[in-house]
């Protein structure tokens, strides 16, 4: 293929959207995908050999679908009545039941912090609504702050609206946010804080006292905006992905951002809780702590927001079914994942991997590389058919994830893989130091 032609036609396209797909946290997903992770999946596929290989790399299915979630999905695809089927937007009324569970289910687990269903947006997962909240909030040159090691599209999402992306490191100790960064990091142009817990890739989640703490420093910031812009002043927003809020392990209590700093949307998505990111569901929701100015100003343009984004609503039957899902709590079996983890953990502690922080939640656990490289300590793993995600591709080098979406069965074959590749990249270490010394 002439790929200066496609340099040449390049030209064409939105400098906007290219800054975007072209941002580091983006391409370095996407180089992976392309040459590594997609090249064994291909080699594998032409050699029919796919069964062989234990996939630790993305939160993707290895089981079959939720049959609880499927038969919900048989039941709203029958029409009720005449609009059914009909443009489907946030004030729908056949939407509404959807809306007045996930009030109400929020309001109970986060009591005393309330929500109306008139602040509940249905939106196509996190991808959806984290990005309808920046879109929507965003001006050029606007700062957005974020930790990292971070999901991989935030810089790009944020790039392509335009915006700053401001980025702080977590302490790597603790995989606790580092809040003084932060803290240093706010300016006059910060609009947006997102913060996600529990956090991929790190499985941690911010406790009460970590959120309370990055309220105030908010609040404080606001509080300076004030004097010295009156009126004028906005807060910040804080962005709370909360992809992962229902993956928990160990009984660990989750906090929302939200229960803690007023200005905050809540983003949820359903695709971890079902474990089937194709159907493209999940939420925001602002709480009552939310001052109803701004309540009332998002009722207005956030629904607007979806629509100029190209209409970014879930289709209607999904949004039908999300009462389901909260009336019957249809969800994977986490106690099952808990059980994955802890054969997981087993395994690799067994056989000498260092695994600085146990995950609280999430599907992801982060382990040291054992070669300092961990982009070659995963290429070694792949040898033994065990693939898994290198923490540089996440801005994190010197580590690398694995998901417990894995099935049992995988688990179980992964064992001596992982053995194997941690005996040659020890042997292999020895022998550079051996070297070095001999210098
Ligand atoms: C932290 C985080 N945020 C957002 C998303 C996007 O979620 P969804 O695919 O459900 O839109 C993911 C997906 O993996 C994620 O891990």
């Amino acid at each position: 293929m002439d790929t200066t032609n496609i340099q040449n036609d390049e030209l064409i396209l939105s400098q906007r959207i290219l800054s975007g797909i072209n941002s580091s946290h983006y391409q370095r997903i996407g180089v992976f995908v392309q040459n590594e992770y997609g090249k064994i999946l291909s080699a594998h596929k032409e050699s029919s050999s796919l069964s062989t290989l234990c996939d630790f790399t993305f939160g993707n299915p290895h089981n079959m679908a939720l049959p609880t979630f499927l038969s919900s999905f048989h039941k709203y695809i029958e029409p009720l009545n005449v609009g059914w089927y009909g443009y489907c937007m946030a004030t729908n009324p056949n939407t509404e039941p959807s809306r007045q569970i996930v009030a109400l289910n929020l309001s109970k687990r986060f009591s005393p912090l309330s929500f109306q269903s008139e602040d509940i947006y249905l939106v196509k997962g996190n991808f959806g609504g984290l990005y309808t909240c920046i879109s929507m909030l965003l001006n050029p040159n606007d700062e957005v702050i974020f930790p990292i090691p971070a999901w991989f599209c935030y810089e790009a999402m944020i790039i392509s609206c335009q915006g700053i992306s401001i980025e702080v490191n977590i302490n790597l100790n603790t995989f606790d946010l580092n809040l003084d960064e932060i803290k240093n990091k706010i300016s006059d142009r910060t609009k947006i804080l997102i913060i996600n817990t529990p956090h991929n890739p790190t499985g941690k989640i911010y406790s009460s006292t970590t959120l309370e703490l990055l309220s105030n420093i908010l609040l404080e910031e606001y509080e300076r905006r004030q004097q010295k812009y009156g009126q004028q002043a906005q807060p910040i927003w804080l962005v709370s992905d909360e992809a992962y809020n229902n993956i928990l392990f160990n009984n660990n209590k989750f906090y929302s951002p939200a229960e803690f700093y007023p200005y905050t949307f809540l983003c949820y998505t359903y695709a971890k809780t079902l474990l089937n990111p194709g159907i493209r569901l999940g939420y925001i929701a602002l709480s009552e702590k939310v001052p109803l100015n701004y309540r009332l100003l998002f009722q207005k343009y956030l629904p607007q927001t979806l629509i100029v984004n190209g209409f970014q609503v879930p289709d209607c039957v999904t949004q039908y079914l999300v009462q389901d899902i909260e009336k019957l709590s249809i969800s994977i079996d986490i106690e099952n994942l808990e059980k994955k983890l802890n054969s997981v953990l087993d395994i690799l502690l067994s056989i000498g991997y260092e695994i600085p922080v146990k995950p609280e939640g999430t599907f992801y656990i982060l382990i040291k590389s054992p070669l300092e490289d961990d982009q070659a300590f995963c290429r070694l793993l792949s040898k033994y058919n065990v693939l898994c995600l290198p923490g540089a591709v996440l801005a994190i080098p010197g580590y690398f994830r694995i998901s417990l979406t894995a099935n049992e069965d995988m688990i179980e074959r992964s064992r001596e893989g992982f053995k194997q590749a941690y005996e040659e990249a020890m042997s292999s270490n020895s022998n550079q130091a051996i070297q070095s010394d001999n210098k």
